[in-house]
């Protein structure tokens, strides 16, 4: 049994004040026992505060992005440690604002897969193919080389620790979500394309849906048999858009 995820990436948003209040609603209306892990993922400079925010409560704490280095001359840069150390569990990889506005590669992506699991961080792996390649029928061809660059420098074996989103590009802060059906398809890809090298973990590896999910879709998605939770970024800003996304996980 996959228990689903509900994870909430702020991007570049939010103040302290407006966290401390996103925060506090979330915590006043969160079940306590939901059927799904919910997770937020603020921006670095505030992880710490929602660290302390959240803490013994049932939602966890990831970061958007981590450096593939562990450490030395890296201006700007934050290292998986670094997340760890301020209490962080998990962490976002080639999300596709990172891929395409800060051009990071399939190979710097696998890279900080690499380097979130060695300091026992669980990457969430975003994959999604551009419109373009969608309308070209080329979706599943990027989907798997964006895969095959993660299993192949890491071994499938790294899946027991990770997760993995599927995010159409064209979906995401569009307003124009995959049908349930386009989801599914592209999500049962995915678990074939890790199958032929492992059927077990083929089957126990968490497949999110990421790209305008909210809560008027978010039970259609989830109820497809390949959809185990989803990504949300601007429905994650509003605490009761994601406490119904997160309640909607818990439905199927
Ligand atoms: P969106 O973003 O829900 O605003 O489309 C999803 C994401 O980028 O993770």
């Amino acid at each position: 049994m996959r228990r689903p995820i509900v994870a909430g990436n702020w991007k570049m948003h939010g103040t302290r004040a407006d966290n401390a209040r996103l925060i506090e609603e979330l915590l006043a209306g969160h079940p306590g026992r939901a059927a799904a892990e919910c997770l937020v993922f603020p921006p670095f400079v505030y992880l710490q505060d929602v660290a302390r925010l959240l803490r013994e409560a049932p939602i966890g704490l990831g970061a958007q992005s981590v450096c593939a280095e562990a450490q030395g001359a890296f201006t700007g840069e934050v290292s998986a440690a670094m997340l760890k150390d301020v209490g962080c569990s998990h962490v976002l990889v080639g999300h596709s604002e990172r891929r395409w506005l800060y051009h990071e590669d399939d190979p710097l992506v696998a890279r900080k897969f690499a380097a979130a699991q060695a300091k026992s961080l669980v990457p969430i792996l975003c994959v999604g193919e551009h419109l373009e390649e969608r309308e070209s029928g080329r979706t599943e061809q990027v989907v798997a080389r964006q895969l095959d660059v993660v299993l192949d420098l890491c071994g499938v074996g790294a899946l027991e620790s990770a997760v993995i989103a599927y995010e159409p590009i064209w979906a995401i802060g569009t307003g124009r979500t995959a049908t349930p059906q386009q989801a599914q398809a592209v999500h049962a890809f995915i678990r074939e394309r890790i199958a032929e090298r492992d059927a077990k973990i083929a089957e126990a590896t968490r497949v999110l849906y990421g790209g305008s999910v909210k809560a008027s879709n978010a039970a259609e998605l989830f109820a497809q048999p390949d959809v185990d939770g989803g990504l949300v970024g601007g429905a994650s800003l509003n605490a009761e858009e994601f406490l119904a996304i997160l309640a909607a996980c818990g439905s199927r």
